[in-house]
């Protein structure tokens, strides 16, 4: 068979840029090169787009070839911006990114390989842009019936004109202390711990910093339990595991800084608080159209021992280190075959979509 043409796409405009060099030199790594034939395109922070070098630039700049990548499904291939022939960017398979947060996983990167008729890993334009938005998650999966911690969702503008009354309409309706995050971003990035009526203020404006829209939810002293998922239908779940930080809560350096922050896999719970919070996260997934790839998190309420759905991720962390991998791998998926797994996922899901007719026939 010939070898398949993937395009690994990393970097991005986002503030998650260096976590996606990370992923992108653990997928590089474990890709089998007589499987695979491997270009890399990086997208610089400026948001330009360039083929990689063979070595991942660990946080250098970028500076291969400029290209772009046309809305044309008939070619499925990079173009030089000055003009140059590119045989290594043209007829791509498939595309695997492993671009983080805003224009990677929010739907918009989606878009354009739908638009060039390029499959890719993952969810489609829907499925990404449902997850990454906290906010409307959450109401689709409150309307199927999957438990999320309560929340009220604070539009920025509101804070411009009267920020002190939203403030009060926060904390009588969800008490203290409160989570305060922006509804679209990732890596803890904007988000504040408010134990006291003061803090809420300073967390609302510091929210505002990354995103119009913020939710503001009630705080829970809780365990935090993931669920790796895999697959477009059926999607199938790992065994659960479990996040522990000496930090009050997973904040940005528990998550990339602290050695003192433990992944426990398999999480320690009892076979029914794991089966249970499988089917949760399977239909988590299903509720907010993921496809491909995904990993629920959890929060497991201490007092009750309730399990909430705190958020799905369309595209988690991606090194060989990280949970999701790491969920695979104890459920006997070692990270070489969940690659060659993902980009299967993702050429059933094309031919599917492409096998749909485009034109209508009245006969
Ligand atoms: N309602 C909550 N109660 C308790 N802890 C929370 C709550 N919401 C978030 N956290 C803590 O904040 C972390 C980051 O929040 P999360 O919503 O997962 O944002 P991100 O998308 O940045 O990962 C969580 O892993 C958890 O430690
Ligand atoms: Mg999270």
């Amino acid at each position: 068979m010939d070898r398949r043409r993937v395009g690994l796409l990393f970097g991005g405009r986002s503030v998650e840029h260096e976590v996606s060099l990370a992923s992108a030199t653990s997928v590089l790594g474990a890709l089998d090169p007589d499987r695979y034939d491997i270009t890399l395109i990086a997208i610089a922070p400026d948001g330009s787009w360039h083929l990689g070098s063979p070595a991942l630039p660990p946080g250098a700049a970028i500076t291969g070839e400029e290209v772009s990548l046309p809305a044309n499904p008939a070619s499925r291939s990079l173009v030089s911006v000055s003009g140059r022939d590119l045989e290594a960017a043209a007829d791509l398979d498939v595309i695997f990114s492993v671009i983080h947060g805003a224009g990677g996983e929010d739907g918009s990167l989606q878009g354009l390989l739908d638009m060039a008729g390029i499959a890719y890993v993952g969810s489609g334009v829907l499925g990404s842009a449902v997850q990454m938005d906290k906010d409307v998650s959450k109401r689709l999966l409150a309307a199927a019936g999957i438990p999320v911690v309560p929340w009220i969702t604070v539009r920025a503008a509101v804070l411009r004109h009267d920020a002190a009354t939203e403030a009060e309409r926060v904390i009588s309706a969800l008490g203290l202390p409160l989570f305060v995050k922006p509804a679209n971003l990732g890596s803890s990035v904007g988000i504040s711990r408010v134990a006291e009526h003061a803090e809420l203020l300073p967390a609302l404006h510091e929210a505002a910093r990354y995103d119009a829209k913020i939710l503001v939810e009630r705080g829970l002293d809780a365990r935090e339990i993931e669920v790796a998922l895999l697959g477009n239908d059926p999607i199938e779940a790992s065994v659960p595991g479990e996040i522990r930080t000496d930090h009050e809560w997973y904040d940005y350096e528990a998550k990339y800084a602290d050695d003192a922050t433990e992944l426990i896999v398999p999480a320690p719970l009892s076979d029914e608080q794991t089966r249970h919070v499988q089917n949760l996260a399977i239909g988590a997934m299903r509720a907010l159209e993921g496809s491909g790839i995904g990993r629920a998190d959890f929060l497991l309420d201490n007092p009750t021992g309730e399990f909430f759905v705190n958020e799905v991720n369309s595209l988690p962390g991606f090194t060989e280190s990280s949970m999701y991998p790491r969920l695979w791998e104890a459920s006997g998926l070692p990270y070489p075959t969940l690659l060659d797994r993902l980009i299967e996922l993702a050429l059933e899901r094309h031919d599917e979509r492409s096998a749909l007719s485009t034109v209508y026939r009245s006969d």
